[in-house]
């Protein structure tokens, strides 16, 4: 790993062994983007760089005689609007004599061992010994603006971590209208571009589209990162598959509006630029202000989608989890949620705590409903101080002290972002929430957003909760956040500072969060936004887990967790099984096929254990002890997809995990709808050492709804298959005339 600068021609070169990252100076000091894939030894930039004339392109003042250097034409680092470049600009600014032309020249570089920390942002840590970063400054010509661009460079990563800072050195104020986390141009376009869209409940779709000369835009205008679209954004060569080809992809830590552009020029250049979305953002910069954007992290592979994401999953668990649970094996967890909604007292949650805690559960979890007189979603939020003592008479500690004289972790639910109109803290403070002059607050789930851009407002709720998690012995919190924000505007900030509210709010969150978890650091936090809203790596800086989807159907789940797993890791995704019928979408599926797609990530259940019959408490029993014995695999190991239910039939699924000592591998299989004639599913199985032995450990399959004679019930439990067998001639699943069917082998290598 090394960051060299080329003097004579005036080139920087960022690698490891598996990268290259080159840029080059150009004239007076225009930084262009030459390289970035696989480790390069050098590159000669007097051939790899091609000018030619393009009629329609300027250039800059003192190079118009030879017609050939033009911003409009040059692979950039950094551009701008204004002065040559008519593309999608990175940074978009009004000087104080409201103007917007800008043009950054190169000033003087830094090289500097490890990465420091982002100025009130989370980003990701690095041993200084295991990382270089390169700090390039630009000066803008006018004098009123400074421009310092980050990258830094991590052993055996195949990643660049990228962010920038602006400066006001003028003697105004600047109108800042954008300042994204990085620019990627690439001389040609012949990419597709995967992104993860959704909505409640229906999370991180995939969808893979042709790029078009043209714009293309994926964003969130809605407070957070969103159910809509998800911060991340991987450009594709059209062969690319999930094991082989080239990929270049990004994925913000920044938890809040984003967007990312991609641009194909008519010359059939690409640009992405991803950061903050600059729609209805603006910033005011007073002199000597500075502002940084959030740390993008571009990850690079020529081994397809697969390899992409356990990249990012290795950089996720290493260097963006809170170092004290990126390795900490998580509970089997047990949420009162879909079990008794808002309706349980302390008898029936102990009552529910002792029937999972027999089947083995080590967490039990109180959701919503706990303090003021929330008995629905109508009212209370912002209340915490006032405990429903109908429901709860010896208080969070009486119920808390009872679940660990039961043997179990105790875990409780909050929301401290918002405010019920019906709240005492919304009649004592109605200039808490968010709020624009002469307008009525919208609501969504009856609940408005505290104004979390305020300090005062960020205190209280930092003492308050902070209470709360003090006045137990509290073993993990569900923090929640249950709407978009809308009529974003705040009484504390000036009318030309109305612009950065939505930014300041996501600040304000990462101000609590930081506050209240470096507080309580033995509490296991995971973060939800009414599932998925909010899956993004800014937030797993302060909390180390997610709840997925509020849907919690084992066939929409497949989905929702094959395409989280493109970014996030397995220990990183809240998955339970729940009730059938099912709460979201009302289907009945077999209780192993729940287990196996729960068991994916951090394993739990939603629903009272107590309720089921004595046969299927068994069962329970049964998975929990299983996905005892497998967690470190699943939780630590590697994630391998193997079949796609976005693709091929869209009625199957398989994924695998290999544990870290490569001796045991989990295949997970599902089909959704039983066909008629149907071909038998050979998996292929990947990651394994083809000359080793494995031992078929554990092979579960679901049942036939209708009995056929014919169809025996097969157990390949002690089987031995060898590692080129199971990869290279595949393993033939079990057939199952029946919906929602599914397949677990765990296998174990032999000594
Ligand atoms: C959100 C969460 C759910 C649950 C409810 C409680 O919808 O996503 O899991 O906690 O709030 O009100």
């Amino acid at each position: 790993m090394n960051i060299i600068f080329d003097q004579e021609q005036q080139v920087f070169h960022l690698y490891n062994n598996k990268i290259s990252y080159i840029m080059k100076l150009f004239h007076d000091g225009y930084l262009s983007h030459l390289y970035y894939g696989s480790k390069l030894d050098q590159i000669n930039s007097n051939v790899c760089v091609y000018f030619t004339e393009r009629e329609g392109a300027p250039q800059p003042d003192g190079l118009q005689d030879a017609r050939l250097f033009s911003l409009d034409t040059l692979l950039q680092e950094y551009p701008s609007y204004g002065c040559g470049d008519f593309r999608i600009p990175a940074i978009e600014a009004r000087l104080a004599n409201g103007t917007s032309a800008l043009d950054f020249r190169y000033k003087s570089h830094q090289i500097i061992k490890g990465k420091e920390a982002l100025d009130n942002l989370p980003s990701s840590h690095v041993d200084n010994d295991k990382a270089l970063t390169l700090a390039i400054r630009m000066q803008e010509v006018a004098g009123e603006l400074e421009l310092t661009l980050y990258y830094t460079i991590i052993e055996d990563e195949s990643l660049i971590l990228r962010h920038s800072v602006i400066k006001n050195i003028g003697n105004a104020p600047v109108r800042l209208g954008q300042l994204a986390s990085f620019c990627l141009d690439f001389y040609d376009c012949d990419f597709e571009r995967i992104h993860l869209h959704g909505a409640h409940a229906n999370e991180r779709n995939i969808q893979r589209s042709k790029l078009n000369v043209g714009i293309d835009v994926i964003s969130s205008a809605r407070g957070a990162s969103s159910h809509q679209h998800n911060p991340f954004v991987a450009l594709v060569r059209p062969d690319c598959t999930e094991h082989n080809g080239e990929v270049y992809a990004a994925s913000l830590v920044w938890s809040g509006n984003f967007s990312a552009q991609v641009e194909v020029s008519s010359f059939e250049n690409t640009r992405l630029v991803m950061g903050i979305n600059s729609f209805d953002f603006e910033y005011k910069l007073d002199v000597n202000e500075s502002f940084t954007s959030p740390e993008a992290v571009l990850v690079y592979s020529n081994q397809g989608l697969n390899d992409m994401s356990n990249t990012f999953h290795h950089f996720v668990r290493e260097h963006i989890l809170p170092k004290k649970w990126a390795k900490t094996l998580r509970p089997v967890l047990v949420n009162s949620w879909e079990a008794a909604y808002f309706n349980f007292t302390q008898e029936s949650i102990v009552r529910f705590a002792k029937d999972a805690i027999k089947l083995g559960a080590e967490l039990i979890v109180l959701d919503d409903g706990w303090f003021g007189h929330r008995d629905d979603d109508t009212t209370s939020l912002g209340d915490w101080d006032i405990l429903n003592s109908k429901k709860l008479p010896n208080g969070i500690k009486g119920l808390c002290d009872e679940i660990h004289s039961l043997g179990a972790k105790f875990g409780l639910w909050v929301e401290p972002e918002m405010i019920s109109p019906d709240s005492n803290l919304f009649r004592n403070h109605p200039d808490w929430a968010l709020a624009v002059p002469n307008h009525k607050r919208s609501q969504q789930r009856n609940q408005y957003v505290l104004d979390l851009s305020r300090k005062d407002v960020r205190d209280y709720i930092v003492d308050v909760i902070c209470k709360v998690l003090a006045s137990a012995d509290i073993d993990y919190v569900k923090w929640d956040m249950n709407r978009n924000l809308t009529e974003i505007g705040s009484v504390l900030l000036d009318s030309d500072r109305q612009g950065e509210v939505a930014t300041r709010y996501v600040l304000g969150v990462y101000d609590i969060m930081h506050r209240i978890t470096s507080r309580f650091p033995n509490i296991l936090f995971e973060s939800c936004a009414g599932g998925g809203r909010r899956f993004d790596l800014g937030l797993l800086c302060y909390m180390p887990q997610v709840w997925t989807s509020d849907n919690t159907d084992a066939v929409c789940r497949q989905a929702i967790q094959y395409g989280t797993s493109l970014v996030y890791p397995p220990i990183t995704m809240g998955s339970h099984v729940s009730a059938v019928p099912n709460h979201q979408v009302g289907r009945s599926t077999p209780m192993l096929t729940r287990f196996i797609c729960a068991m994916s990530g951090n394993f739990g259940y939603e629903m009272d254990l107590g309720k089921l019959g004595e046969a299927e408490q068994a069962e329970v029993k049964e998975h929990i002890a299983l996905y005892k014995q497998l967690r470190e695999t699943i939780q630590l190991g590697k994630f391998i997809r193997l079949i796609s239910p976005f693709e091929n039939t869209k009625n199957e699924t398989a994924w695998s995990f290999i544990s870290l000592d490569t001796n045991t591998v989990v295949l997970m299989y599902f089909k959704n709808t039983s066909k008629p004639a149907p071909n038998l599913r050979r998996v292929y199985l990947k990651g394994l050492d083809a000359s080793a032995k494995y031992k078929v450990y554990k092979h579960l399959a679901t049942k036939q709804v209708a009995y056929n004679d014919f169809l025996k019930a097969r157990n390949l439990e002690g089987e031995i298959l060898s590692g080129s067998e199971l990869m290279y001639a595949g393993l033939t699943m079990d057939r199952i005339d029946a919906d929602y069917s599914s397949v677990l082998v765990v296998l174990h290598k032999q000594a």
